[in-house]
């Protein structure tokens, strides 16, 4: 099947400010695309996006996962050991490459501008020079592939990850994804539920030794801990790196959540759409993740139209040591394993607050929808829609105002294992992330919490505190994967009944 693109053309080629080298900062666009099956609107919308984000002034622009040419019609060959070693410009050379990759070529190229697409890529093993195959078969693989301004394709990432994702085959080798720019900027890059991962979520800034991320997501985003925007945001936090993450909007099936983001300061932008959205966000930032100046900051969405957003349950809620909130003031320890957390809690409720609240601790388990399990390291507090332990990762079906409460205190001591590096993954074992979640479906602002990391031998203390009394919450606390424990046996085990 083919399709005519109407490829943007202008003879006065756009004046456009690219930022260099010497520059402290750079400007990187993401898109929060809704999905479509239509692939030929699909190319024809992701041209006029790059288009915009090019006026923009964007040095870079990203793209989400698997929202370009999903179904099985359009896969798209990507021969990067071997034709395009001689021929890196398919734009330039129609005639030897897939309508797509010619697309997306001339429109990095007419707009001089970086691009980040994540493409259902095709690879036939009768046919593969250069190319890792163990059978002599056609492969299916999730991946990002990224253009330079003068449309070459520099760089080639398959996801390792997958996500169930059963007609696709995950790398074949553990290679991440990186790709150098004419603004000084080398990036890492990976694909959404890699992100839970020692590799690469890990491994690409610790042995890359790269401050910025780029992330193509399809993400389906989880209570307490595990939205969208919350965990994007804790990531750049944790590592302190720039992240550059666009995700695909599907909000009937859980998808939503894009921004930009700068280490410990936080979102640049961002935003976790309710409704079915396409938005290009573009901002300025700075090279050292977190030397900030002004920036447009995040989107709140009326958090009604939440709604109508899909949210799934953490399916460990039952594993946790945890206990019952009470209104006003309470201090006291939970452990479970070696982790222990002491709180100091003043709750307010009033007369509207419909939810209640737990404190729990978590040192297990857990599986990921049947698909993987992880380990996982927690000590938080969360709002629950009953009084059981198991409507703590749910909503009630309609949001009304007030309804969840503040904190006049609220602050987590948390003793923890240090994490440790592993010199053969030069990535480490263990990654906390301090995590929150407001009405909105998005985090706290930096400006609304402490944290404070003191590291002594083994142990590892987290001080983690709300400063902000006025916030309405569903979640606050340290989140941590231990990835020494992934694929040990899931507690409580998987069912497929879970929400
Ligand atoms: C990592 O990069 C920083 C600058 O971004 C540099 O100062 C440091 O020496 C690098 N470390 C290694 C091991 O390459
Ligand atoms: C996204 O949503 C559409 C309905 O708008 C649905 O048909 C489709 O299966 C969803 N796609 C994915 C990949 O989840
Ligand atoms: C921290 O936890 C470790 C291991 O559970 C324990 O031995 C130690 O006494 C704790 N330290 C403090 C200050 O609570
Ligand atoms: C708890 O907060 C209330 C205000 O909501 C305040 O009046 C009270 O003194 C606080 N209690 C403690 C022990 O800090």
């Amino acid at each position: 099947m083919h399709f005519i693109f109407l490829i943007l053309t202008s003879l006065i080629p756009l004046s456009l400010q690219k930022s260099t080298p010497e520059d402290l900062s750079y400007v990187a666009a993401v898109v929060e695309y809704e999905f479509s099956w239509d692939v030929a609107s699909n190319v024809q919308n992701y041209l006029t996006l790059i288009r915009d984000a090019a006026e923009k002034d964007a040095d870079v622009v990203v793209f989400p996962e698997l929202c370009l040419n999903p179904g099985q019609d359009h896969y798209v060959p990507i021969p990067i050991n071997s034709l395009l070693k001689d021929d890196p410009i398919p734009a330039i050379r129609a005639d030897l490459y897939h309508e797509i990759l010619v697309a997306i070529s001339a429109g990095a190229r007419e707009n001089s501008i970086y691009v980040v697409v994540n493409i259902q890529e095709i690879m036939n093993c009768e046919d593969a020079p250069g190319e890792e195959c163990p059978e002599k078969k056609t492969y299916i693989f999730n991946t990002n592939i990224v253009f330079d301004r003068q449309g070459a394709v520099v760089s080639r990432y398959r996801k390792m990850n997958l996500f169930g994702e059963y007609s696709r085959t995950p790398a074949l080798r553990p290679d991440l994804g990186e790709f150098s720019t004419d603004f000084g900027v080398r990036f890492g890059h990976f694909i959404c539920f890699d992100l839970m991962f020692q590799v690469p979520a890990v491994q690409t800034p610790q042995k890359l030794n790269v401050t910025d991320i780029i992330y193509t997501g399809m993400w389906v985003s989880e209570l307490p801990y595990l939205t969208a925007v919350q965990i994007q945001e804790a990531y750049a936090h944790s590592m302190n790196v720039n992240f550059i993450a666009a995700g695909a909007n599907n909000v009937t099936e859980g998808g939503a959540g894009s921004g930009i983001y700068s280490g410990k300061a936080g979102a640049l932008i961002s935003i976790m759409p309710g409704l079915p959205t396409t938005r290009l966000l573009v901002t300025r930032v700075p090279k050292v993740p977190g030397q900030v100046q002004s920036y447009p900051g995040p989107i709140y969405n009326d958090p009604s139209d939440h709604d109508n957003l899909l949210i799934n349950g953490d399916p460990s809620m039952a594993a946790h040591t945890s206990r019952l909130l009470v209104p006003g003031y309470q201090s006291f320890t939970l452990t479970s394993g070696d982790i222990i957390c002491s709180f100091n809690i003043n709750l307010t409720q009033t007369d509207k607050t419909l939810y209640k609240y737990r404190a729990g601790v978590l040192s297990g388990v857990r599986t990921y929808d049947g698909k993987a399990s992880g380990g996982i390291k927690v000590c938080a507090v969360f709002a629950c829609t009953g009084d059981g332990i198991d409507s703590c990762s749910k909503r009630f079906p309609k949001y009304t105002a007030e309804s969840l409460a503040t904190f006049e205190e609220l602050s987590i001591a948390a003793n923890l294992t240090t994490p440790k590096r592993n010199e053969d993954l030069q990535a480490d074992n263990i990654v906390y992330y301090p995590i929150s979640l407001q009405p909105s479906i998005l985090p706290l602002e930096a400006k609304d919490y402490s944290l404070n990391i003191n590291q002594i031998g083994d142990r590892t203390f987290y001080n983690y505190k709300l400063l902000n009394g006025n916030v309405e919450l569903y979640s606050f606390g340290i989140f941590g994967r231990m990835f020494e424990r992934d694929d040990e046996a899931p507690s409580p085990p998987w069912t497929e009944v879970e929400n």
